[in-house]
């Protein structure tokens, strides 16, 4: 792939946001400690409080020093040599004047939009009349882009009159988890797992994120996007994409990101049927999880919603590879458990030559790929019982990310933030693991296609307790085509 010139500045907006102080600022960081980032790179933050750079510098260096990994001094006086702090309302070329004096030698800024999606094209526009829009700088766009396709083409229009499609990286920070990445290796690189990737040997894939955590006091942006628009929108459908799509024939930008839009567009419509029959919407009430009393989510939120934190759904992709395969897909708010995994299920064996107990035991291969808590990727195959007498078999399973295992051995081993790859891809110009505008606009219009099936069907959520799988709906949903979900 060639080489582009590395940003030499980055300028975050949101910067004293949280997501700029649990994951962009730490990312950052990171990746000083291991010598990634160009000599000379600065980091001006940036946001409307007014704040001077030695506050500023405190508030990264205390949650720097509050994460787990611990702070190095040596480190951290590398790392705060390159910060820098500016008070701006980054809406118009006159508030952005405030930064032309501490972006002044920089010759290939990147601008991080860590704010709200509806400031984005405001934003745009006034980088451009700030002059700050030159040919050589990028802007990365945080997900949601948009809350629906309308939305999201008006700012792909607004950022794109001003930024060149290549110089735009939406990022969508699971494309940047580690896993998620081997599950390219793995499709890619070996040829044992592409000859059964396909409806003839694949029965159906299941694909889970589930959080423990609720909404808290994020609510006025997730009432407004809800489970669907939040999470589905997005982080679920790029890992359909990377395990449903063609081998594309390199991994340049482009090549990638025209085999995920052709998923994209061969997801079948929604109807109002599907909305009641292959969907489930649902809402936290107050119950337990981990132990822990947890409180509703229109407590959180204050007053009654109709947003859905938790949504189930059955997807049909349909085109020749895999026509007759559902694809099953969950994710929640308050559920009993932290796992976000992918779980690729194979047909059972077309007859069986075994009889008594292990003919009972006989159980299809699955192949799990775990994103987290653990990166883990293990193949379930059949085995025989051990022993001369025993009869039966069993299911087992058989570790295949020996190498994501090691990473994470030894003194110094940690788990990179999903951010530090692809803020580096960004500082560095290859935007492979970013979202094409036809791509995030392919995705809305199938996601508006399930929104407006649930109005149509006037679906409100349904009720589940914190701490629980969601409502019952979700095993009904998958239960009415005889699979389960896997725990
Ligand atoms: C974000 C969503 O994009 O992803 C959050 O806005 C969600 O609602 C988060 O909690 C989950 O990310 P991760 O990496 O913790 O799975």
């Amino acid at each position: 792939m060639a080489e582009t010139p590395r940003s030499d500045l980055l300028v975050l907006f949101g910067g004293t946001g949280d997501l700029a102080r649990r994951m962009l600022l730490p990312s950052l960081y990171f990746l000083d400690v291991d010598g990634f980032l160009p000599e000379g790179f600065r980091i001006v933050a940036s946001a409307r409080a007014e704040l001077s750079r030695e506050a500023f510098l405190e508030q990264v260096h205390s949650d720097l020093e509050a994460r787990p990994e611990g702070l190095d001094d040596k480190a951290w006086a590398r790392f705060s040599g390159r910060l820098d702090y500016v008070a701006a309302d980054a809406t118009s070329a006159e508030g952005l004047a405030a930064l032309a004096p501490h972006m002044a030698g920089a010759a290939r800024p990147m601008f991080y939009l860590a704010i709200s999606p509806s400031l984005y094209s405001r934003v745009g526009v006034a980088l451009a009349a700030a002059g700050f829009a030159t040919d050589d700088s990028r802007i990365v766009l945080e997900k949601p882009i948009g809350r629906d396709l309308e939305s999201s083409r008006a700012i792909n229009i607004a950022v794109g009159a001003v930024f060149d499609e290549e110089r735009i990286f939406r990022i969508d920070h699971y494309l940047g988890k580690e896993t998620v990445q081997n599950l390219i290796a793995l499709r890619f690189a070996n040829t044992l797992f592409e000859p059964l990737w396909n409806n003839l040997t694949i029965d159906h894939v299941q694909i889970t994120v589930a959080e423990t955590e609720g909404v808290g006091d994020r609510w006025p942006y997730y009432d407004e996007y809800g489970a669907l628009r939040d999470m589905l929108q997005n982080h679920m459908l790029q890992l359909l994409c990377l395990v449903a799509m063609e081998p594309p024939s390199d991994l340049e930008p482009d090549s990638v990101r025209n085999e995920k839009v052709k998923v994209l567009r061969s997801l079948r419509p929604f109807t109002r049927a599907d909305a009641q029959n292959a969907s489930v919407r649902g809402q936290y009430t107050e119950g337990v999880v981990g132990g822990k009393s947890a409180s509703g989510y229109e407590k959180e939120r204050g007053k009654a919603s109709d947003i859905e934190t938790f949504v189930a759904l059955r997807a049909d992709i349909d085109n020749w590879r895999w026509a007759g395969v559902p694809f099953f897909l969950r994710t929640g708010k308050r559920l009993p458990e932290r796992r976000t995994s992918i779980a690729i299920q194979f047909k059972p064996v077309p007859h069986s030559i075994f009889d008594g107990q292990a003919r009972q035991d006989l159980m299809a291969n699955r192949l799990v790929i775990d994103l987290q808590p653990d990166e883990d990727i293990e193949l379930l195959l059949m085995n025989k019982a051990p022993g001369i007498t025993a009869g039966g078999m069993r299911l087992q399973s058989l570790p295949l990310s020996l190498s994501l295992m090691k990473a994470y051995e030894g003194p110094g081993a940690r788990r990179r933030i999903a951010y530090e790859r692809l803020l580096l891809d960004v500082i560095r110009g290859n935007s492979t693991l970013f979202v094409r505008r036809d791509e995030v606009e392919a995705a809305w219009r199938w996601v508006d296609g399930v929104a407006d099936a649930w109005k149509e069907a006037g679906m409100a959520p349904k009720p589940y307790a914190a701490g629980s799988w969601g409502p019952a709906g979700a095993f009904a949903l998958i239960e009415r085509s005889e699979r389960a979900w896997y725990d």
